[in-house]
């Protein structure tokens, strides 16, 4: 791919992260060059709010770069190299009630983990591999980046079902951790880093942090993360309450496991009668995002469109979008940059399934992710990843099957669902909310 310039396809333009996309791709474009820029949604009236918005800033910065908003497939991804994927099946009506429905069984409601993250997992599998297919028709040479959530349960989906294809499954959470931690430090973010990692998607444990010099940054870390979690403090004002609090549990959750530092998400899983107790039924974190980052980000596109200029925009690029910029210039230009995906394990955690989809560093090149050996997951983590890659399994195994019965095995698998009683009933709410997403269940 060297010496040419790109063709980008965001796939679920009208994101909340869209912007921010839009603005990290324009700030790159000495290192990863642009000849074309399209977004893709199913939902015509919210992707034009954004892409008219992001139209005229394109229009501004880089006026050769050629600039397309659709809703038809085969216009969106007939020629382009990448596609970035961040769709959210059901949008934010349904994450809402992916969390409130198991809250109000007193369990963890949450986007991603658990009852909620299931119910998610079953809506996003069609979604994703619809857009796969779409690629290979209209591109088959072209690479997706996926982001749409729950990535542990699609990438199990993708690996099953389009086992050729070529979608890397990938995380923001790791790098906004491994920014904290280079902060916490001293260096200025995560490719000052040197990391071993393993895990399921937010699932996982750093075992090892250097510099670039070898030097070993895991006590200075320990001690920090020991008394304030992955928080801050006063280095960021304004951030929301449930990420101050997610930041701040890390230390409880670090504390279980003082060989490793582990990926905030476990919380949901170690602690969850904390963070139900902590829980507010009839405001959970989509209130939240959409009386924050939704509102912020449309009120913004919609300045920019009644001004006609982007010219004092404040979308910021963001390290959720740099990291994709720096998995397209790896496979773009070969790079072999040390980066973490969700893959096929196939040995890189010796003692885990080799069919489980694993979270791990990788050299990234024009063939895709090369993984790296972890070596064998300690005890504690092996029981965590493997009841939790079966929560997985299981989920894929009722999507494929239409099987009540595996779903709700998930269910009561799942380590934050108390037991299989609680199981059917939120499973039951759920599959009366989901009736228009999920396949009919016997
Ligand atoms: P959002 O609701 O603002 O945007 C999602 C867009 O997807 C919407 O415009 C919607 O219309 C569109 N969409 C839904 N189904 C579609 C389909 N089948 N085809 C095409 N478009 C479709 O959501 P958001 O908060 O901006 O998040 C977007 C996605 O990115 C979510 O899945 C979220 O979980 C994910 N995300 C993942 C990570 C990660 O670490 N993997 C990080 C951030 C966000
Ligand atoms: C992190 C995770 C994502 C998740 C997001 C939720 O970035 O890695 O997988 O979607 O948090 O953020 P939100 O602000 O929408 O609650
Ligand atoms: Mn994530």
């Amino acid at each position: 791919m060297d010496n040419q310039k790109f063709s980008v396809l965001i796939a679920g333009g009208g994101s909340t992260y869209t912007p921010g996309i839009v603005m990290t791709l324009l700030e790159h474009l000495d290192k990863f060059p642009l000849r074309q820029l399209k977004f893709y949604d199913n939902d015509g009236e919210r992707q034009k709010k954004i892409a008219d918005a992001c139209a005229i800033l394109v229009h501004e910065r880089a006026p050769e770069i050629r600039f397309l908003a659709t809703t038809d497939p085969e216009k969106a991804f007939t020629d382009v190299d990448f596609v970035m994927a961040q769709i959210r099946v059901g949008k934010y009506a349904m994450r809402s009630l992916d969390e409130k429905i198991p809250l109000k069984h007193g369990v963890v409601g949450q986007e991603t983990t658990g009852p909620g993250g299931i119910a998610y997992g079953l809506r996003s599998i069609p979604g994703v591999i619809g857009l796969v297919d779409y690629m290979e028709k209209y591109s088959p040479n072209a690479w997706m980046l996926n982001y749409s959530n729950p990535a542990a349960i699609v990438a199990e989906a993708t690996r099953r079902f389009r086992p050729k294809s070529q979608i890397i499954n990938i995380c923001d959470m790791p790098i906004a951790i491994m920014d904290r931690m280079a902060k916490i430090v001293g260096l200025s973010g995560r490719n000052d880093l040197v990391f071993r990692y393993y895990g399921l998607n937010h699932f996982g444990w750093w075992t090892d942090v250097r510099d670039k010099s070898g030097k070993d940054l895991m006590p200075q870390l320990k001690q920090y993360v020991a008394k304030n979690g992955y928080w801050l403090g006063d280095k960021e004002p304004g951030k929301e309450k449930s990420w101050i609090s997610t930041y701040k549990k890390a230390a409880d959750v670090y504390a279980l496991d003082p060989t490793t530092l582990p990926n905030t998400y476990l919380k949901y899983y170690l602690y969850p009668n904390y963070v139900v107790e902590h829980a507010d039924r009839n405001y959970t974190r989509t209130d939240e995002v959409e009386a924050g980052r939704e509102k912020t980000v449309f009120t913004e596109c919609a300045r920019v469109v009644k001004n006609k200029t982007a010219s004092d925009v404040l979308f910021q690029a963001s390290n959720h979008a740099t990291y994709i910029v720096d998995l397209c210039t790896a496979i773009a230009y070969d790079t072999k940059q040390r980066l973490l995906a969700i893959i096929p394990n196939e040995g890189a955690i010796s003692n885990i399934d080799p069919e489980a989809m694993v979270e791990v560093p990788c050299l990234f090149g024009a063939n895709g992710p090369e993984r790296l050996a972890m070596g064998p997951a300690a005890t504690f983590q092996k029981g965590l990843i493997t009841e939790q890659n079966c929560v997985e399994k299981l989920v894929v195994d009722a999507f494929e099957e239409k099987s009540y019965t595996k779903l709700w095995e998930a269910m009561s698998l799942c380590k934050i669902v108390p037991d299989a009683t609680v199981a059917h009933e939120i499973l039951d709410d759920l599959i009366v909310a989901n009736k228009d997403f999920w396949p009919e269940l016997s």
